[in-house]
């Protein structure tokens, strides 16, 4: 028999369901929560109660999109970290009462690696081993993948995550949360080297982005005091100028990483994944440095429950469960 997981992810504000048969991705259902566009970010007991909300629905509806019964389930994946914890568990809950209650293997899967493992949902696939960058709102990472469940972190954040950079940086000129996807759009008509913003300078494959944040507020602080309508005459010049020195700072480490492993097949996973600057630089170096690049589909850049699927998937074949007593981790190890 075909092995038919279903996957759940609630690790922060989306709460999504996808069915995967035999490996390939049936569905995916994402029920996003618009409730935190007020405050600013994701405000965490808002998220855990719109999962607790949202999360029948969703598994209904994957279900029945996919013309399945819950009989017909050989497992339940959810997220089991890293995430908001509240949010986390309610998947983790859900999940577990599920396979309890039709005596299938439950597996918990990690919210990152699932990031990466999103390039198996289609082709063309990574072949290994493989650099990835991953970076989300939580997250900036150079991953080594050497297998589907063998990877290892070669460079990291000392602070802030990108996703973070670009989410803050939105918020310092009035837009809404989530921003990166708004600077991105500006940025799309401005003009990345009118301003110059510091790259920072970490050693190795480390990176920081907590400077540029600063640079960004002194910088805006100091204009706005000589005009104080020059954000919104400037708008689409300052997010292209810090998209500009983010992606760079992406590019130079990754390159590093390249050279330095040798390897040549180059992955981006994650929320920042879906940003235009991203994506175009990395077609511009593909060229340069031979690299294959694999990029994922919009759909599957930001959180989404087909990632998990397939990690589960990966899991499955190992036959990797979780005991029914374990539970989500917010800082779950990678
Ligand atoms: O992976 P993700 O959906 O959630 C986490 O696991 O964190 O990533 C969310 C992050 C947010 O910081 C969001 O602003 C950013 O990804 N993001 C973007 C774009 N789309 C999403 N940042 C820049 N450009 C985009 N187009
Ligand atoms: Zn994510």
């Amino acid at each position: 028999m075909d092995p038919i997981i279903l996957a759940i992810e609630s690790s922060c504000d989306e709460t999504s369901t996808s069915i995967i048969r035999k490996g390939k991705i049936l569905n995916n259902i994402v029920a996003t929560q618009s409730v935190h566009e007020n405050y600013g970010g994701v405000v965490p007991e808002l998220a855990s109660r719109a999962h607790q909300q949202n999360i029948v629905p969703v598994v209904s509806q994957a279900l029945e999109q996919a013309g399945l019964n819950k009989s017909d389930l050989s497992a339940v994946a959810y997220t089991k970290g890293p995430g908001l914890l509240g949010a986390l568990l309610v998947g983790a809950s859900f999940a577990k009462s599920m396979a309890y209650a039709l005596d299938i293997p439950l597996i918990g899967v990690h919210h990152m690696k699932a990031h990466i493992l999103a390039h198996f949902i289609e082709e063309p696939r990574p072949a290994f081993p493989f650099l990835c960058l991953t970076v989300s709102g939580g997250h900036t990472q150079i991953v080594r993948v050497n297998s589907p469940l063998e990877m290892e972190v070669i460079g990291t954040t000392k602070d802030d995550a990108v996703g973070e950079a670009f989410d803050k940086t939105a918020k310092m000129l009035g837009l809404p949360y989530p921003g990166g996807p708004l600077v991105d759009r500006y940025a799309q008509n401005g003009d990345g080297e009118r301003f110059e913003f510091p790259l920072s300078e970490m050693p190795g494959l480390s990176y920081s982005f907590s400077g540029i944040k600063t640079a960004v507020l002194y910088f805006l602080r100091a204009e706005v005091a000589k005009d104080p309508d020059f954000i919104e005459k400037n708008i689409q010049d300052i997010c292209a100028s810090v998209q500009f020195t983010l992606v760079k700072m992406l590019l130079q480490k990754l390159k590093k990483a390249s050279k330095q492993t040798g390897i040549k097949e180059i992955a981006i996973a994650g929320g920042v994944s879906a940003n235009s600057g991203l994506r175009s630089a990395l077609e511009a170096h593909k060229e340069k440095f031979r690299w294959n690049v694999y990029v994922p589909a919009f759909e599957y850049c930001t959180d989404n429950a087909a990632m998990i699927a397939m990690a589960a998937h990966f899991l499955y074949e190992k036959e990797i469960f979780e005991d029914i007593e374990s539970s989500a981790e917010a800082r779950l190890p990678f």
